[in-house]
């Protein structure tokens, strides 16, 4: 069903998030017939422009899509009946934030209809702009219509921050009208990970301290910090990827099952785990960050010497922590989270290592020799599941091999078009808050890592350097070998294309 009709007004309309994943999931939807013919989109931002400038300034973009079937957007052909539709709803708008009379005059535009205002700005703007709707009358809902905000991460830079920040939006916003985007959320195999464990009776039983030995999550890039120096320097890669996306795959594995699939259930659901989660110390953390190396075929250079980075910069690119659940479930099984730039492999995953077989009972094979189950969920570049079992080697002696049972998204369903951000916009859209972040979420995602930053942030040794194009620096290993136990290799067994 199309989602009701009102207007997304994106601030920042021509920053980088508006035009590689805002424009390209409203295309999507558009296609997918989920916007209302009376849906418009306004994009505010600064610059001069008229609405036929902002349009082909879009459609450029939308364009590009089309020429590399390695770019993480590739689209092989621009529907031009979906882009015509969608980009005679668009509009421009030249306003200033910080003036609230321009506001006053976007409301005017906007009418008494629904709205979703999209902080596609820089953080440090989110409580300026959320405060300057208030006052310009634009986050009161007239009659029987919503207004509602959507914020990007990343929401604060640690504890003290992200309180602040929560607190501000909620002095001029009920919680219900605030959307906290994380798009790990928007991926379908994300998703899949609530599907798997509530749908199907075979996994539950498993899914405890009894079965499982430990967990790893791992979300590994290959490429480096790009352009990106300015925002990257005093972020890092822990504040970057772990309280948010991380703790999402955490939290979908981890989580007991809610009530239901409703917002608050989802939601306290993942607050309970989160405030079982032992605040994490420095002995259960690593930092790395990369030197000059080759991934794949290309020579990158090193972190220090990249745009916008200081050549004696310790800010950490690779991240490794140990984390310990306290509750009755995950009591004794630590989780291991781990990411970086410019790895040896792009690949997201997490691997569920099961506890090993008690005995064996066949001759050749000592238990210490059988290699224990894991049930893999593939999240990307390959997409689906994939469970490790142990089978017989066909001929006359009980020989046994490791085997792989899989299930792959694309020969099990037709996918259809997702930049990741289709679901999210829709469900904010239809006021379904279930794949957002409530603003207890985020104090409680950050109160885990807030004593490693505050530990780094004293500690002058800085990070463990690893050569760009290898698995991460030596300390990630032993982190693991202390524990007895290894990380699974970082290797993408799928062409590197988005599904
Ligand atoms: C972003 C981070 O939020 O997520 C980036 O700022 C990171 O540094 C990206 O590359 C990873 O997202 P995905 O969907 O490519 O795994």
């Amino acid at each position: 069903t199309p989602a009701p009709p009102g207007t997304l007004v994106i601030f920042g309309a021509h920053g980088d998030l508006t035009k590689r994943l805002l424009t390209p999931s409203l295309y999507n939807l558009t296609g997918a017939g989920l916007l209302d013919p009376d849906f418009k989109v306004i994009g505010v931002d600064r610059v001069d422009a008229d609405d036929a400038a902002w349009r082909k300034e879009l459609s450029d973009t939308m364009q590009e899509f089309t020429k590399d079937p390695h770019a993480e957007f590739y689209t092989p052909k621009i529907n031009e009946e979906w882009w015509g539709s969608l980009s005679n709803r668009m509009s421009y708008f030249k306003a200033d934030f910080t003036d609230v009379e321009q506001l006053k005059a976007l409301g005017e535009k906007i009418g008494d209809g629904n709205a979703v205002f999209y902080l596609a700005v820089a953080a440090r703007f989110f409580a300026t702009v959320a405060e300057n709707l208030s006052k310009a009358g634009l986050t009161r809902a007239p009659e029987g219509k919503y207004r509602r905000l959507v914020v990007e991460k990343p929401f604060g830079a640690d504890l003290d921050s992200s309180k602040k920040l929560n607190a501000q939006l909620l002095s001029v916003l009920d919680e219900s009208q605030i959307y906290r985007i994380d798009h790990f959320l928007g991926k379908e195999t994300v998703q899949n990970i609530l599907a798997s464990r509530f749908s199907n009776i075979t996994v539950e039983p498993l899914w405890n301290r009894f079965y499982i030995d430990h967990v790893e999550i791992t979300a590994a890039e290959t490429v480096g910090v790009e352009q990106r120096g300015a925002f990257y320097e005093p972020t890092g890669a822990l504040r970057d990827m772990v309280p948010n996306h991380l703790f999402q795959l955490l939290a979908m594995v981890a989580m007991e099952p809610p009530s239901s699939f409703s917002a608050e259930a989802v939601r306290s659901a993942k607050e309970a785990l989160y405030e079982s989660i032992r605040p994490c110390t420095k002995d259960d953390a690593v930092r790395g960050q990369y030197t000059a190396g080759r991934v794949h075929d290309r020579d990158v250079t090193g972190y220090r010497q990249s745009n916008g980075v200081a050549p004696t910069s310790n800010t950490e690119t690779y991240v490794a922590l140990r984390l310990h659940i306290d509750n009755w479930r995950w009591s004794g099984v630590p989780f291991y989270l781990r990411t970086g730039k410019c790895m040896t492999d792009r690949l997201t995953e997490v691997v569920v290592q099961f506890k090993r077989a008690p005995i064996s009972i066949f001759r050749d094979e000592p238990v210490d020799e059988l290699p224990p189950n894991q049930l893999i969920l593939n999240i990307q570049p390959e997409q689906g599941m994939t469970m490790r079992l142990n089978a017989k080697i066909p001929g006359a002696a009980m020989d046994l091999a490791p085997v792989e049972m899989k299930f792959r998204y694309e020969d099990a369903f037709n996918l259809t078009p997702n930049v990741g951000y289709e679901t999210l916009i829709y469900d904010c859209l239809i006021g379904d808050a279930t794949l957002f972040q409530r603003a207890d979420n985020i104090d409680a995602a950050w109160a885990v890592v807030d004593p490693v930053l505050k530990a780094w942030e004293a500690d002058p040794s800085g990070p463990e350097l690893y050569e760009a194009g290898s698995a991460g620096p030596a300390g990630a290993d032993r982190l693991l070998a202390a524990d007895g136990r290894a990380w699974a290799p970082l290797v993408n067994r799928t062409p590197d294309k988005v599904g």
